[in-house]
């Protein structure tokens, strides 16, 4: 079980410069957290943010791509209670026209990113009260229309998060899977639709994970398609297309103010 809140907590957050990644800094930071590395690809971009919040926040770089910023991060900390893999891209295309280059690379930031910070860090994280949370998306179960390779590598990286917990289990820690809607972000800018706030998200997430767990659909949208797909999974299996088209017009008709 982990702590029973994050107060003195050390917590590394990736992507941590805007939207989720930001919302989860400052969420820890008012819960007392004594030191979240925001990992960014460059500093420069969160300096007016380091130097309001104190030495309590420790930009550190990483592009979660390069196993050499990696390398180097796990040499700078010693010691984690907490790795939220949150850095992720959008990734829309057509399945069998999209370029095999950028398919690829959303497996690199969306899987081996994550998987690579997983392995370098377990070892650090503190035994029975700590561990990990990974950012998915509800595109991780059930098909994203526009996106299928940024469905497929959430798929693939929501697997390696639950072979995770598996592995970790018995040193006591804490493997979140975090599966977001529609959240109002620069990733969905511009895009006409009802969007979850991302501190609601993130302070969400960081509830779900501190009770122990495994899964989290943190917003309305996430939770239709969670409610969905516990009652057919052979739907959501076998024409996804038509099942999200359904939940998403129901989803957009039952807002307020619509
Ligand atoms: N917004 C949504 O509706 C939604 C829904 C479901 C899941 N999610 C997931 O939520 C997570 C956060 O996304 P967001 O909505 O907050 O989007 P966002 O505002 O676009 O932020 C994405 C963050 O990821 C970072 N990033 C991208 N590629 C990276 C890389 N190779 N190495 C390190 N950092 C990288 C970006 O850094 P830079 O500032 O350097 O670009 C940025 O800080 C992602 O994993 C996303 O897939 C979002």
């Amino acid at each position: 079980m982990p702590r029973s809140d994050l107060r003195g907590a050390h917590v590394l957050v990736t992507g941590a410069g805007r939207g989720i990644g930001d919302s989860f800094v400052a969420a820890l930071l008012d819960r007392g957290a004594s030191r979240v590395y925001a990992a960014v690809r460059d500093p420069r971009t969160i300096a007016d943010r380091a130097s309001a919040y104190g030495p309590r926040l420790v930009p550190v770089t990483l592009d979660v791509t390069d196993a050499d910023h990696v390398g180097a991060l796990s040499a700078e900390i010693d010691q984690l209670d907490l790795l939220i893999s949150n850095a992720g891209r959008e990734g829309s295309g057509n399945v069998l026209t999209q370029a095999e280059s950028d398919a690829r690379d959303l497996f690199e930031v969306h899987l081996w990113g994550p998987w690579r910070l997983a392995s370098a860090f377990a070892g650090r994280i503190t035994p029975a009260t700590g561990g990990f949370i990974f950012v998915q998306s509800i595109a991780a179960l059930a098909l994203s229309r526009r996106g299928p390779f940024y469905s497929a590598s959430k798929a693939a990286a929501t697997m390696m998060a639950a072979a995770l917990r598996e592995a970790v289990r018995d040193s006591g820690l804490t493997v979140t899977n975090v599966f977001p809607g529609f959240t109002d972000t620069g990733m969905l800018a511009g895009e006409e639709v009802p969007k979850a706030n991302p501190r609601s998200t993130a302070d969400r997430t960081l509830d779900a994970w501190l009770a122990g767990e495994a899964n989290v659909f943190p917003d309305s949208f996430a939770e239709l398609v969670h409610e969905r797909m516990r009652g057919d999974l052979d739907e959501a299996l076998s024409t996804p297309g038509a099942m999200m088209a359904e939940l998403y017009a129901s989803y957009v008709d039952g807002q307020p103010n619509r």
